[in-house]
């Protein structure tokens, strides 16, 4: 079966006025039917220009310098890169929703959400009237919010969270196959998190769309995710199976995510942070760009950059030390994976 979006080599630079900045590098990666794709890594690394990029809403000042991005729905396949005018207007909501970083204020402030929702579904050519009533009361209930308090509010009526989940709800209108969502719990306090968590869960298995989660929290990738994807300084450094991920990290740089997530068991002295920063992407360091960063780091890491290789079936891991980086980099806490291993 062909994937629903399949990225190959993709790059993407920003022109700054420093120089440019090389904010995607090479990325690969598939996303197939129903399957929910976490893209993890720090602030700065890449995340949201990957997403932008797909949906072709990147600012002016960036650029696609190669790579494709395939999409395949029902027998149709195209380069969602190459789309122009109304085929990437249709491509944006009937193929792929995304839920941006920012959204909190997305929503327009003068318009009541029933209008909302008549606007996108007008703007897409998509149901009117009852039919279009019936459908967004529907998705409502199934983000739990209560269609009769929130159908004729402004948004300002509403909290932080609530808008987050019409959102989520005005993403899904047009029974898109695909969504990207860009930390959609990032502001959120920890109870309404925990509440979209939830919601995200029981909609993807009621409506089996393809999913590409974008966080910072590797806690909340272990929950929703089928897979996931570490990040590294706008590259995949490392991915594979949710249960493999956690359970036989490799790369050093997921080691050390998963050695600085705090467990409720666990002591406070066992937390460890990756030490140093992030590089800089306009002069990114010679070889593997984590080496500067990295405890197992030699001389060859310095000079050459490891390209992704398979280790084992699914699992693949850009680094030259892959063998011994589990063992050298010691304990490492999966107490808090939810899944049945
Ligand atoms: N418009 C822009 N012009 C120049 N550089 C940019 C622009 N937008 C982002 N960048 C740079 O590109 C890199 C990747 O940014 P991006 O926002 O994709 O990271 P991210 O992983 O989403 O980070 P965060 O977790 O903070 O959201 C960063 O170094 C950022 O400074
Ligand atoms: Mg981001």
């Amino acid at each position: 079966m062909q994937p629903t979006l399949s990225v190959q080599n993709l790059s993407i630079e920003y022109q700054a006025r420093r120089g440019r900045v090389q904010a995607i590098r090479n990325v690969s990666f598939d996303v197939d039917k129903g399957e929910a794709l976490a893209l993890i890594g720090e602030s700065g690394s890449g995340k949201t220009t990957l997403g932008l990029g797909i949906v072709q809403l990147l600012p002016g000042t960036a650029k696609i310098t190669q790579g494709t991005a395939v999409y395949h729905r029902n027998g149709k396949t195209f380069d969602t890169l190459k789309l122009k005018g109304k085929a990437l207007r249709e491509f944006r909501w009937k193929e792929c929703a995304m839920v941006f970083q920012s959204a909190l204020n997305s929503l327009n402030p003068v318009l009541r959400i029933a209008d909302q929702f008549a606007d996108t579904s007008k703007a897409h050519g998509y149901v009117q009237g009852r039919a279009l009533e019936e459908r967004a009361r529907q998705l409502l209930a199934f983000v739990r919010l209560d269609p009769e308090r929130v159908w004729k509010a402004f948004p300002h009526e509403l909290s932080g969270g609530m808008r987050q989940r019409i959102l989520i709800a005005l993403g899904l209108l047009l029974e898109p196959q695909l969504l990207i969502l860009d930390e959609p719990t990032t502001a959120l306090d920890i109870l309404t998190q925990r509440n979209i968590m939830d919601v995200l869960k029981e909609l993807r298995q009621r409506l089996e769309f393809s999913l590409i989660f974008i966080s910072h929290d590797l806690s909340l990738a272990a929950e929703l995710a089928d897979r996931v994807a570490t990040v590294y300084a706008g590259k995949i450094v490392e991915t594979a199976d949710v249960v493999a991920l956690f359970k036989e990290p490799t790369h050093p740089y997921t080691i050390g995510l998963i050695n600085a997530v705090p467990t409720l068991r666990g002591a406070q002295e066992d937390l460890t942070s990756i030490p140093g920063s992030p590089p800089d992407l306009i002069e990114l360091p010679t070889g593997c760009k984590f080496h500067p960063r990295c405890p197992l780091a030699d001389a060859r890491c310095q000079a050459t950059e490891p390209e992704l290789e398979e280790i084992k079936f699914g699992h693949q891991v850009a680094c030259w030390n892959w063998q011994s980086a589990r063992e050298a980099l010691g304990k490492i806490k999966t107490g808090y994976v939810t899944r049945d291993a």
